[in-house]
């Protein structure tokens, strides 16, 4: 069957529509993923309490990070550990990570403190689930700032690793360290400990 005139072009243009979209490619699915980001409705799952985000994504991550860099002091003298292989960094870029992710986790609205039926560890000196649910009603903004303020601590954390740096992996451990004590104070334990 002979090409019609009118078929090349239409190839032809749809090439060169195909081209200018390529060309653009990255910009514009910069722009959409940002638009979706804001307008999407997304209906996240929040069934994992704060709690367990505490326990699972974010306790265990932090003490990784503080004990990568660390000095002994015993029989032998005195040791000072700093993360050296490949695989160590490795490791300690997924704590970094799972923070950082963990912290936008503790941003979503709507999770419950603790499973239901859960009571506080110690009462005395920690608010309720309760307790911690009523303040992050009255307030879930600061709330949502000492998130932020902990996230941006385990970013500086990752920098740290990318760039490999011992002293700024342990400068920034001090800093994850103020930004969990700042959230602490205000929601979890009781005024004046
Ligand atoms: C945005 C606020 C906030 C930040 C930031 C935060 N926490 Fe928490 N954390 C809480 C609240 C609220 C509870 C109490 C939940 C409950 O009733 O068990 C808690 C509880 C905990 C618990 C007890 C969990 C359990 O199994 O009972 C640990 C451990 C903990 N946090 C560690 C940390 C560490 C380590 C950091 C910093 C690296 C941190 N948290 C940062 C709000 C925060």
């Amino acid at each position: 069957m002979p090409i019609k005139v009118s078929q090349i072009l239409t190839v032809l243009v749809f090439s060169s529509g195909l081209l200018s979209c390529s060309e653009q490619a990255e910009d514009t699915l910069a722009e959409i993923q940002s638009e979706q980001a804001q307008e999407a409705p997304i209906n996240f799952n929040t069934q994992i309490t704060i709690r367990e985000i505490m326990a699972s994504l974010i306790d265990p991550h932090a003490d990784a990070l503080w004990n990568s860099v660390r000095i002994i002091s015993d029989a032998n003298g005195i040791t000072e550990y700093f993360p050296e292989t490949d695989e160590e960094w490795t490791a300690l870029r997924s704590n970094a990570v799972t923070i950082i992710e963990g912290s936008n986790a503790l941003m979503m609205p709507g999770r419950l403190v603790a499973p239901p039926g859960a009571t506080g560890i110690f009462p005395e000196f920690e608010f309720t689930p309760e307790e911690v649910a009523e303040r992050l009603v009255a307030d879930f903004q600061s709330w949502e700032g000492f998130a932020r303020g902990l996230q941006d601590a385990a970013i500086e954390m990752l920098d740290a690793v990318d760039a490999q740096d011992p002293d700024k992996l342990s400068d920034s451990g001090a800093f994850l360290d103020e930004a969990c004590e700042a959230c602490h104070s205000v929601y979890w334990y009781r005024a004046g400990i």
